[in-house]
């Protein structure tokens, strides 16, 4: 926990399209004794759909929590090849990652879809993780804060305070994503800082103030402390280093 604030840290490990049933046992299980020691930060996994049963089984017993890495918008009916929120809850997900780039890029995921994902979520009672970040493109020609702006208030339109205060927020810039570049701490902390401020109108001073707003984008080992350190970021969503179990005890116990 964060004295000045109080809010908890979250490090949350996206496995993206990795991970057989077997290797899922073994990756949670490097990771349990990392988990156990953080008491005083949250850590989750997000395995691919078809480990999340075993995941769920695997974590029994241990504080870690379960995601999906996407969901449909609708509870049931005729969309072959998507997978509902209520049926994520009934594996025994708490969480759930929407609108990360990946999808926005090759599945042209709108701000207008992460908004309805995002009440499918809740309405499933699931925790939505949701991701916003500019391209590399768009930060060359100085767009980041306007392409973030955009995205919170496409994303979040309409949303009641409470149900934004539930949220969480990751900033991920595209450019850093699986690619080795890491935006500097001073990067991150001014896109977490607007997106902060951007978040006061949605939830109010205090609410603002609750709201954990995660970085993401080549968080590794050795850059995690320096990024932790920063005031509004408040924890990380890791892909490449989460599928090392050393790598993610290590970001796990940052310090
Ligand atoms: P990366 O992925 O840590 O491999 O850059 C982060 C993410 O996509 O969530």
């Amino acid at each position: 926990m964060r004295k000045s604030t109080g809010r908890r840290f979250l490090l949350a490990g996206n496995w993206k399209m990795h991970a057989t049933r077997p290797e899922t046992t073994a990756l949670i299980d490097g990771i349990k004794e990392a988990a156990a020691k953080a008491r005083d930060r949250d850590v989750l996994v997000a395995p691919p759909f078809t480990a999340l049963e075993t995941a769920a089984r695997a974590l029994v017993g241990t504080t870690i929590g379960l995601a999906a890495q996407n969901l449909h918008t609708e509870p049931k009916g005729a969309f072959t090849g998507e997978i509902a929120g209520e049926m994520l809850k009934d594996v025994g997900c708490g969480w759930v990652i929407v609108g990360h780039s990946e999808r926005r890029q090759y599945c042209n995921e709108t701000n207008e879809l992460v908004r309805l994902k995002i009440d499918a979520a809740l309405r499933a009672g699931l925790t939505p993780i949701v991701c916003i970040g500019e391209t590399l493109r768009e930060r060359e020609a100085d767009n980041t804060l306007p392409v973030i702006e955009r995205q919170v208030r496409e994303g979040l339109a309409g949303l009641s305070r409470d149900a934004v205060k539930n949220l969480v927020i990751a900033y991920e810039p595209v450019w850093a994503i699986g690619t080795g570049k890491t935006a500097t701490p001073e990067q991150a902390e001014e896109a977490h800082g607007a997106i902060r401020r951007l978040l006061r109108e949605f939830a109010g001073e205090t609410g603002a103030e609750s709201i954990r707003i995660l970085y993401g984008g080549s968080v590794k080992a050795d850059n995690v402390d320096a990024l932790m350190a920063q005031p509004n970021i408040d924890g990380a969503l890791v892909g490449g280093a989460s599928l090392d179990t050393t790598a993610f005890s290590r970001i796990i116990a940052f310090q």
